[in-house]
């Protein structure tokens, strides 16, 4: 039985995925995945290359569907991927409001715009834009649709090291602003500790482990029980660490919250 929800009436609606299936020919890429999202929870999602993050991403955004199982997601999404996907021939601020039909569309432009620190570009074709700048405009264009979900498939992994570290500030200030769930793809397990509460890992369609991350923002890489963290997910994702020794610790204490296996 396939059943997909999007809620309509309901102000805040968590993410609830039972027994979801996806698959293409006799490759079952998503394999009775379960999973929930609380209103403004931030989640990292990791997982090797082809083990379906983007497919569950786009059946979470409505862009692909399911096989069977159930998907409860708001109706208010947005979705940002890797490369900004502008249309080349409009201006910053028609790409922001495009295929949004409101009477204020061009003060929502403006505003998002705004946010992202785009003020001065609200004219400027996709050409002259920068990569941040381009991502920017993406992003301005899933604000602008006041996401109760926002889905993120790799939106930094494009950008150079500097312009990366201030699109995690931008994101995570404009998180706390309008308080949307996320989801983020990334491959960047120190982007998963930086930005999220909670990182699940993807593997066999399935979410195999997770970690909360309890420590306290704004996050840098050299914090107390960041590398810890690190080398329990890398640990997870089957890369050896050599440098670091993990420690389980207990619950009270811990920084990490290790969860049964989904
Ligand atoms: N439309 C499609 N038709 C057939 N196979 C598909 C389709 N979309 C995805 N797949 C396959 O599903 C698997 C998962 O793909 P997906 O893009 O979700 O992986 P991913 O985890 O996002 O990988 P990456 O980290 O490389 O982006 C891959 O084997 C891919 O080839
Ligand atoms: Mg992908």
């Amino acid at each position: 039985m396939t059943t997909i929800t999007v809620e309509k009436t309901q102000p805040q609606v968590p993410v609830q995925l039972r027994n979801v299936v996806r698959q293409f020919g006799q490759q079952r890429v998503i394999d009775g995945l379960d999973l929930d999202i609380a209103p403004g929870e931030f989640v990292a999602l990791l997982g090797a290359s082809g083990s379906g993050k983007t497919t569950l991403l786009r059946s979470l955004a409505g862009l692909d569907s399911i096989d069977s199982g159930q998907l409860r997601v708001p109706k208010a999404r947005a979705a940002v991927f890797q490369e900004p996907r502008l249309m080349p021939w409009k201006r910053a601020w028609k790409n922001v409001i495009l295929g949004l039909h409101a009477p204020d569309s061009k003060a929502r432009a403006v505003q998002a715009l705004t946010e992202v620190g785009l003020a001065h570009r609200l004219e400027a074709y996709p050409a002259t834009l920068s990569g941040g700048e381009a991502q920017r405009v993406a992003l301005a264009r899933g604000l602008v649709r006041e996401p109760q979900l926002l889905l993120l498939d790799e939106p930094f992994a494009a950008l150079d090291a500097l312009t990366r570290i201030r699109m995690h500030r931008l994101i995570i200030e404009l998180w706390r602003k309008h308080k949307p769930a996320v989801l983020l793809v990334t491959h960047d397990v120190d982007e998963a500790i930086l930005l999220a509460d909670r990182v699940i890992v993807l593997a066999n369609g399935k979410i195999a482990e997770q970690l909360s991350i309890d420590l306290p923002r704004a996050r840098d890489t050299g914090q107390a029980g960041f590398q810890d963290i690190r080398a329990r997910l890398l640990g997870l994702l089957g890369v050896e660490v050599d440098t670091v020794v993990v420690a389980e610790r207990p619950l009270s204490q811990g920084t990490v919250r290790r969860f049964a296996h989904g």
